[in-house]
């Protein structure tokens, strides 16, 4: 960015680009587009059924059938891709996640079901083992802390099953060292070249988890030191860029920096250290903050959301996830 030194008021007005729409329209900078958003989904067994998440004003997990008609709205609106979160029932969780390997799982019914019925949209699924924990850990917890290795080769066979059930991009969250490699290589040999690999390299342990932990149903017992052994400390940039860089080199085709809104700076930090694609994940809580201060009157809701996701494409995010994608897409096309 150059500043020019010649000119000086009133020679230099900047009010003069801002004067008219057309003028704002000619010189803008950075444009968000349903291009840009990936549309967030929580699945529940059943036909028919949806269920309001209370702590997500608006948001609501979804049957399959229910999930295929909002996946054919996104398609349609230019969305271009869905992240899928199954929400597990507890009578199916164990210590181990043990359900997040069957390939008959409701995630993988869920993916297999989108895929026939709306093939052109991509079907990205985060590997993790939260929604099949009892503990609601993202790994093998031995009552003290997450074991690494023994959660890699759970996490491998859930990007498996995953990738044979259709899935386009897994999108490991779990924070586990080596995660990627370790996926990058089963998929290799077991022939699924073209499955992408989307990391949560720079996932930060973070209060903004809050409302997402109550729609999967993952807040249980996480115990005192939550989730901060793998999760990152909210205060570290340094440590993202050596996350980035380890999963880029491991084979990470995207990475995802979350929460977004909070952490701007990392997202541009990241941006202009690595050179594959960076997303960005407006979560679950800054999803609520929005919602409820807008009910609240504090501001008009769809200019708040608009304005906050720009920031994100403007700090350097290729994409964004956000529970509002539809609702925005629809907004960018007048439909709303
Ligand atoms: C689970 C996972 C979480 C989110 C995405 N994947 C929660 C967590 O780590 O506890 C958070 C998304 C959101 O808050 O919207 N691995």
């Amino acid at each position: 960015m150059t500043t020019s030194s010649s000119g000086v008021f009133p020679a230099v007005r900047m009010r003069r680009l801002r004067a008219t729409a057309w003028r704002r329209r000619l010189v803008r900078e950075t444009v968000l587009t349903a291009n840009d958003l990936v549309q967030p989904l929580f699945i529940i067994e059943g036909t028919g059924v949806r269920q309001p998440i209370k702590s997500l004003p608006g948001v609501e997990r979804l049957a399959i059938d229910l999930a295929i008609t909002a996946a054919k709205e996104a398609e349609s609106l230019g969305i271009p891709a869905l992240a899928l979160f199954p929400v597990i029932d507890g009578a199916l969780k164990d210590d181990q996640g043990r359900e997040a390997v069957n390939p008959k799982n409701l995630l993988c019914r869920a993916v297999a079901a989108i895929k026939k019925a709306v093939p052109d949209i991509g079907i990205i699924c985060d590997v993790a083992l939260d929604p099949y924990t009892t503990h609601g850990h993202d790994g093998i917890f031995d009552g003290d802390d997450v074991i690494n290795d023994a959660t890699v080769a759970v996490l491998v066979k859930q990007a498996l099953v995953l990738a044979e059930a259709g899935c386009d991009v897994v999108a490991p969250s779990d924070m586990m060292d080596g995660r990627i490699g370790a996926i990058r290589r089963a998929f290799e040999e077991r022939g699924f070249v073209n499955t992408m690999i989307l990391s949560y390299a720079v996932k930060y342990a973070s209060a903004f988890y809050g409302p997402f932990r109550d729609a999967v149903g993952s807040k249980a017992t996480l115990g005192p030191k939550g989730k901060q052994t793998y999760q990152m400390d909210p205060a570290n940039t340094d440590e993202a860029l050596r996350e980035a860089a380890l999963d880029v080199a491991e084979g990470a085709d995207l990475i995802m920096v979350k929460p977004g809104l909070p952490y701007l700076d990392v997202i541009a930090a990241v941006k202009a250290h690595i050179n594959v694609p960076v997303l960005a994940y407006q979560v679950s809580g800054e999803y609520a903050m929005l919602a409820h201060a807008a009910s609240n009157g504090a501001f008009d809701r769809a200019a708040a959301t608009l304005e906050s996701l720009l920031a994100m494409k403007r700090a350097g995010a290729s994409a964004i996830f956000t529970y509002a994608a539809i609702d925005v897409a629809r907004a960018l096309a007048g439909k709303s």
